[in-house]
């Protein structure tokens, strides 16, 4: 499956929910969103049945998100069901790592392969105030669960916020010299409510390279032409590597294949526009199957190319938590 401008789509984020065991300052706004009720979100069959859609299109990758993917009730048993759709060759999580202590076992036995785990700083009171109120103990030992579990390759995802954590890039890089993790600084995006306080704090990834350099020597680049957005690097006899994610100032649309399903049943066709194809609608009024893949294939074709941050113009219509990453 291509889209209009040739680019191959393999990839697909779902949202499991839209709700989150954390409320991060760059997720969603002080006040919080009004989460939707529970029948306006996608249901398990209705899930796997555009899981199935979508890997008979081609899609051979899916990475689980939220909210906090792992607050939505069942989801090792939903894990299990989507591992076993036919064409899907990885299964991967994005969680902020709160319950791997109890979770990583039962989803690597499900079928999970791998996780990304937010953590933004290993200080406990900086995490405390960038997560609103979250315990960075939890994380850590979810981290461990992840490792003990095969989880692998472990990444680390952190949102590099002004004001809050831009000195713990250099800790946060340093955990590679001995781990075999790839620690990933993200450039943070401004969506809707938390717009203006992400454009004020973005911190972008010369200034972290530069950082992570003075301090623990040169990044050697390792791989800048790969699928990924992330470039990666290495540190002088380092373990594990770091990856920078530049989504302001290095736009990647040229390389982007990826679909969105958000928890509510729409497939959103770029992370930073708000164009989207509602899929529940024709799924509760009874579409049949190819009728659900005509939509969903029409849709995906007409991705949008390149985002608009340069002109100040944002997306409005959800904020992080609403999509997924
Ligand atoms: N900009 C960049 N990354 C973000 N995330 C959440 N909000 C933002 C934002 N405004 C990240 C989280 C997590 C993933 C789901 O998205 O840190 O790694
Ligand atoms: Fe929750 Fe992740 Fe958003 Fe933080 S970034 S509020 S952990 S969904």
């Amino acid at each position: 499956m291509k889209d209009q401008y040739g680019r191959e789509l393999k990839d697909l984020r779902i949202s499991l929910t839209d709700r989150c065991n954390l409320r991060c300052v760059y997720c969603m706004p002080a006040e919080g969103i009004d989460f939707r009720p529970a029948e306006e979100l996608l249901a398990d069959h209705e899930l796997l049945l555009l899981v199935r859609v979508a890997a008979e299109l081609g899609v051979s990758r899916v990475r689980l998100t939220g909210g906090e993917p792992t607050v939505r009730p069942g989801v090792v048993d939903l894990v299990r069901q989507i591992a076993a759709i036919p064409g899907l060759e990885d299964v991967a999580m994005t969680t902020n790592g709160l319950l791997l202590e109890y979770l990583a076992g039962p989803l690597a036995e499900a079928g999970l392969r791998r996780v990304n785990i937010s953590l933004d700083t290993m200080d406990p009171q900086k995490f405390f105030r960038i997560t609103r109120g979250g315990r960075v103990e939890k994380v850590l030992s979810g981290i461990t669960a992840a490792e003990a579990a095969g989880l692998r390759p472990i990444k680390l995802n952190s949102v590099v916020v002004r004001g809050f954590n831009e000195d713990d890039v250099v800790p946060l890089a340093a955990l590679t010299l001995e781990r075999p993790w790839e620690v990933r600084f993200i450039e943070m995006m401004p969506f809707g409510s938390v717009a203006d306080f992400a454009e004020a704090g973005v911190v972008k990834s010369q200034e972290i390279q530069i950082a992570i350099e003075a301090a623990l020597g040169p990044l050697q680049p390792l791989d800048l032409s790969g699928g990924e957005p992330a470039r990666t690097f290495r540190l002088p006899s380092a373990s594990g590597t770091v990856g920078l994610i530049s989504p302001v100032s290095q736009p990647f649309c040229a390389k982007c294949g990826r679909l969105r399903l958000t928890a509510d049943g729409r497939l959103r066709l770029c992370l930073l526009r708000d164009d989207e194809a509602d899929l529940l609608t024709p799924l509760r009024r009874g579409a049949t199957y190819d009728e659900i893949r005509e939509i969903f294939r029409t849709a995906a074709f007409r991705r949008p190319f390149g985002h608009a941050l340069a002109e100040k113009m944002f997306p409005q219509a959800r904020v992080m938590i609403q999509i997924g990453g």
